[in-house]
């Protein structure tokens, strides 16, 4: 037993995709939470920014002495997983593995689409490794830079027409073409339902829930669940009250006072 807490980083809310799966998964595990709010979005970033972020997120969440990081952000397990394991000391997962693998189980036609940032979708990382499972794939694969500004200002409800009319610029092309789709950025699966109007046929694949799935079992490997406690503590880089407001609505349930500022550079 290991009551230590694990450590999630994202560039800002897309995390709270994993999160709220692995709080349902195992509710007695606590959670420190860092959204880089502040630099916010990674995915039009260059892979030396990318790095220096990550290790920061990375030395930020060591100082709570986490049992295990989890790199709840496609661009970074994407762009700069080697240099992010490298400075753990824990064990730390990241989300391309579970949601690669989660795609090959799911698809029939082994025809599969990958959304992305661009970051993410120009390091080639899902496609080589759902490749690695299944070498005559074929992959489609498609940056949604748009997607992640969206989230972050609160255009992610199934009617919004801006979130609406940006999915279809980038979704269209999929429909008919792929039977199973990743949500590679931890940010898209807000944007779910908005994705499944679109693309009603076909299997979304949600990098926040596959990770999930794969944390509990890496903490089961390594003899590190908890069974006792619980609770999330939310760290940003920005704004703690505009984080907690859409914090709140995705987790549905109220995060205000779990927030707190972190001045980030300082790491
Ligand atoms: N949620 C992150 C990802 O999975 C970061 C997106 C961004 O900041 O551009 O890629």
């Amino acid at each position: 037993m290991d009551t230590r807490p694990i450590g999630v980083f994202d560039s800002g809310l897309g995390g709270l995709t994993f999160v709220k799966e692995f709080e349902r998964l195992l509710p007695r595990e606590k959670i420190v939470y860092f959204g880089d709010t502040g630099r916010v979005p990674y995915g039009t970033k260059g892979r030396d920014t990318i790095i220096k972020y990550a290790l920061q997120d990375i030395r930020f969440l060591k100082s709570f002495d986490v049992k295990a990081i989890v790199i709840a952000c496609g661009t970074v397990s994407s762009v700069a997983f080697g240099e992010a394991a490298a400075s753990a000391d824990v064990p730390i997962i990241s989300v391309v593995k579970p949601t690669a693998g989660a795609a090959a189980r799911c698809t029939k036609t082994e025809r599969i689409g990958v959304l992305g940032t661009s970051a993410t979708i120009g390091s080639g990382a899902y496609k080589k490794a759902i490749l690695e499972l299944m070498p005559d794939a074929e992959i489609k694969s498609r940056a949604c830079p748009l997607f992640v500004p969206l989230v972050e200002n609160g255009y992610f409800r199934r009617d919004n027409q801006l979130a609406r009319l940006a999915a279809h610029e980038y979704l269209d092309e999929f429909s008919g073409d792929v039977d199973t789709l990743i949500m590679g950025c931890t940010h898209y699966p807000l944007l779910r339902g908005v994705i499944q109007d679109i693309l009603p046929g076909i299997t979304l694949v949600d990098a926040g829930l596959e990770t999930a799935k794969a944390t509990v079992k890496m903490l089961e490997q390594n003899d590190l669940l908890s069974g006792k406690g619980g609770g999330t503590r939310y760290f940003v880089s920005d704004s703690t009250d505009d984080f907690a407001r859409l914090a709140s609505i995705f987790l549905e349930h109220p995060v205000a006072d779990m927030v707190e500022k972190v001045e980030i550079e300082k790491y």
